[in-house]
């Protein structure tokens, strides 16, 4: 067995889970945990609390410099305007470039790491040990979002919430810089069918698997 430190790449779409199943792994595993679409909200609220323009590269470019690791507070860049903005600021290259050597710096911690995104197994870790891309229908996820709003004491139309999941897609996935797919050797998880414990789960037997013959 190898002594070098694990990293697991999770990606995949709004919604779809990988973020819940990153921090279980993380922790059943003793690893360190960064989610990567923070990153790009951290660049996204800097720009929009100086009422800088989303679109232009110079003043993201300065704000990605800005982003510390460190200090990314999920509460602030929870917001509903923050996740669009960023889906923004995420299609300029040059941000990305910035983002993405962050992030392999974290890759890097020495226990090992996961780190879940939209190009974690394509861009910044192609050398990952494991690479899962966890998916769901579009409908599946929305309906999981919105009931996680109504359970947070929240209002949402699920028609609403469905129609700005495909428009979140759209963009992850059509832009020109890394968008999102599976790497060719990612293990696909579709939870459309899956609780959480399940997708945990599955995960775990991959990622033991992987582990007993490195
Ligand atoms: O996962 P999230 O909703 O926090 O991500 C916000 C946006 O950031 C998402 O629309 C696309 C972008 N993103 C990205 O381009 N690459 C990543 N590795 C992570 C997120």
């Amino acid at each position: 067995m190898s002594n070098t430190p694990l990293v697991i790449a999770i990606d995949g779409p709004a919604a779809s889970g990988k973020g819940t199943l990153a921090r279980r792994l993380a922790d059943y595993y003793h690893l360190a945990h960064l989610d990567t679409g923070l990153t790009y909200r951290a660049v996204a609220h800097l720009l929009l609390a100086r009422g800088w323009p989303l679109d232009d590269t110079a003043h993201a470019v300065e704000a990605a410099r800005l982003v510390d690791l460190g200090n990314l507070d999920r509460s602030t860049l929870a917001a509903h305007a923050v996740g669009e903005a960023a889906s923004k600021v995420a299609v300029i290259p040059e941000v990305r470039r910035i983002l993405v050597e962050k992030q392999r710096a974290f890759a890097n911690t020495p226990g090992g790491a996961v780190l879940d995104g939209r190009d974690i197994g394509t861009v910044v870790c192609p050398n990952a040990d494991v690479k899962l891309y966890v998916t769901a229908s579009a409908e599946v996820r929305a309906k999981r979002r919105h009931d996680e709003i109504e359970a947070n004491g929240g209002q949402a139309d699920l028609g609403e919430i469905l129609a700005d999941i495909r428009r979140r897609d759209e963009r992850d996935t059509g832009r020109a810089d890394s968008p999102l797919k599976p790497a060719v050797d990612a293990h696909l998880l579709d939870t459309s069918e899956m609780d959480i414990e399940a997708a945990f789960l599955a995960a775990r037997t991959i990622v033991d698997d992987v582990m007993a013959t490195r």
